[in-house]
């Protein structure tokens, strides 16, 4: 099936269709000089296969993890294309999970001021989430995400087929954000979850309602606010805590997993409970021994913040959100108190 991402002359189609990665050349124009950057835990048989499609591709594989999204690996990156004589009229392929998405698609927005780039997500975060709504960066003094640019794909395209040699955890880690947008959005499609993810297992048939129903959650928030003034900031559901967590990680924990443990301090009673055991039953953890200051502390790094006040949001009932903003003071005392409600 296509989605269309309406941004007048950026918009693009998402196509998603099980074993299109081996049809590429169908939905991409391949016919040119091709980079395709994926990483070390992508199977390369996935960038092999949509490089036996183009006319002329490079192949750049970057070590899995966070640690690729540097000035290191850009430049690398941007090094090979010059090499390659690239020119504006060629193009640079994601092949991999939104660690690869946001480094190459960063790097197709600087080379020569920006060619085309399409996305070819690999993991289910990177399929429901990141792929899409022209996201890119890369980390910088330990700040995530901090330098970067909004860029749109050309087109993305997933193929929910190579799903199958995903890790259970990183399927896990797709579930958070999927479980994120519908406590926000969609209460029925948060009770199709809860009723099809059995144990941290979930059948093709869900699996593609989840990546469908996500995609058109964020299309219409992305659609409505492009570059985060306003409504896109609810995709940052559980990230303000959730970013502190991960930074205080270390690597320990996966972006989705720092999702999930930064979800539940948002919301209360009932709306808690019920997030708790889908998360749990989609085998995310929802106690997880962190210094709750150390991980306050990355806060202040923050993007969602204004100066010194801090926006984040809250899910007063399953399908709903609100905004709050308050002073960073405030904001790190609250969520001391309400971690510890939730670890308790
Ligand atoms: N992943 C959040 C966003 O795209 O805004």
């Amino acid at each position: 099936m296509n989605i269309r991402m309406e941004l007048g002359e950026k918009s693009y189609d998402i196509s998603i269709e099980r074993g299109s990665l081996q049809t590429a050349v169908k939905y991409l124009n391949l016919t040119r000089r091709v980079l395709i950057v994926t990483d070390s835990g992508v199977p390369i048989d996935y960038a092999a296969a949509v490089a036996s499609q183009c006319s002329s591709a490079k192949i750049v594989t970057v070590p899995c993890g966070e640690g690729s999204k540097s000035f290191d690996y850009l430049s690398r990156i941007l090094t090979v294309m010059i090499a390659q004589k690239f020119t504006r009229t060629d193009a640079v392929v994601a092949v991999g999970g939104g660690v690869v998405g946001d480094l190459a698609g960063f790097a197709a927005s600087m080379y020569m001021r920006g060619v085309d780039f399409y996305n070819i997500p690999t993991t289910l975060l990177s399929m429901v989430d990141s792929s899409i709504g022209g996201k890119t960066a890369i980390n910088h003094e330990g700040v995530k995400n901090c330098v970067g640019a909004f860029y749109q794909p050309r087109h993305v395209l997933i193929d929910p087929d190579v799903l199958s040699t995903l890790p259970d955890r990183q399927l896990s880690c797709g579930l958070a954000e999927s479980i994120k947008m519908a406590a926000t959005s969609d209460a029925e499609f948060f009770g199709r979850m809860e009723r099809n993810i059995v144990k941290g297992k979930i059948g093709n048939d869900a699996l593609d309602d989840v990546i469908v129903s996500s995609l058109l959650i964020k299309k219409s928030v992305v659609e409505e606010d492009e570059t985060e003034h306003g409504k896109r900031r609810v995709l940052n559901f559980g990230h303000t805590l959730g970013h502190g967590i991960e930074s205080s990680a270390e690597g320990r924990l996966y972006h989705g997993e720092c999702v999930a443990l930064g979800m539940l301090p948002m919301c209360e009673g009932e709306v808690r409970e019920r997030l708790s055991s889908l998360l749990e039953n989609a085998g995310l953890a929802v106690k997880y021994p962190i210094d709750i200051d150390r991980a306050l502390s990355f806060i202040s790094h923050d993007k969602k913040l204004d100066g010194d006040t801090i926006n984040y949001v809250v899910v007063p009932e399953i399908g709903s959100f609100e905004f709050r903003r308050c002073g960073i003071g405030e904001f790190t005392s609250k969520m001391k108190d309400l971690w510890g409600e939730t670890q308790a």
